[in-house]
């Protein structure tokens, strides 16, 4: 089991990435809390038999982050691995963007990873692996919403700064850039106009771009974080590791 005795804590837990996270993570071996705002949440840790815990949280506001992670870390009595997944699509506007939609941006998918890395820090006393979910939009430019994609470039340069500070701390910190991943966030993405036949032209656009000719789904990238999480990548860090079908390949 390669997160035997490990203590996990991955937000956005109650779908998609995150709760394929939280599946891999457990049967790795990994005591984990799962962070949702969704209380479904309770129902994927219940289903995982005893080494899953959940917190209820809404991790958009900077001090929900703070008091959810560290409260987490502690009932955890320390912590080895963060994947901070939490995030969502930005306004495709840029002219009429108001400041709530990019505060908001900012904060989930920014504040958040920076506040909970902040939260988790002190209880890695052993070392650890911070995780975080950029976006293949972190690494190149998306015509479909210029916010989402300076907030996830954002992102990568948080964990390439803070794999600097605390590489002498022996705490690892990379992120994940996810192409297009069936969940039922992609809509948000591809659907932003409301029109199921633009929606669906996006789709096929976004599937056309990708060398290797499908979507990605959650275990795809549960599997790279799980691979970030263990010992296997212990001389891995500052990383932004493209798992995208070779869509940024080009
Ligand atoms: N799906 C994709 O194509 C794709 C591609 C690149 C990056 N990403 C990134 O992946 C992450 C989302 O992953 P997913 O595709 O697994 O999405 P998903 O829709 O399957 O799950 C998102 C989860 O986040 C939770 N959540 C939303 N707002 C929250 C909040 N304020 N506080 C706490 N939890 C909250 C939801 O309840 C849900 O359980 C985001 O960071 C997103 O930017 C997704």
């Amino acid at each position: 089991m390669r997160l035997n005795g490990k203590r996990v804590i991955v937000t956005a837990a109650a779908s998609g990435m995150g709760r394929a996270g939280c599946e891999i993570f457990a049967r790795e071996g990994a005591r984990v809390v799962a962070v949702d705002v969704n209380p479904a949440v309770e129902e994927v840790a219940a289903g995982l038999g005893g080494k899953v815990s959940a917190v209820i949280a809404d991790l958009s506001s900077t001090g929900a982050v703070r008091d959810a992670l560290g409260k987490a870390a502690a009932s955890l009595g320390g912590l080895d691995v963060l994947w901070s997944h939490v995030g969502a699509a930005g306004s495709g506007d840029v002219e009429n963007l108001t400041d709530e939609d990019f505060d908001f941006a900012v904060r989930l998918n920014l504040a958040s990873a920076m506040f909970s890395a902040g939260a988790a820090i002190p209880h890695m006393t052993g070392g650890g692996s911070i995780i975080f979910t950029s976006s293949v939009s972190g690494l190149v430019g998306s015509p479909f919403s210029p916010l989402y994609s300076a907030v996830k470039t954002g992102v990568v340069g948080l964990a390439r700064s803070l794999a600097l500070r605390y590489a002498p701390k022996g705490i690892r910190v990379n992120a994940i850039c996810p192409g297009p991943i069936d969940t039922p966030m992609l809509p948000q993405f591809v659907g932003r106009s409301g029109d199921a036949k633009e929606a669906a032209a996006n789709r096929e656009r976004l599937l056309a771009a990708i060398p290797l000719g499908r979507l990605g789904v959650a275990q795809d990238i549960a599997n790279a974080a799980l691979w970030l999480a263990s010992d296997d990548a212990s001389f891995v860090t500052g990383v932004a590791l493209p798992v995208d079908g070779g869509y940024t390949a080009r």
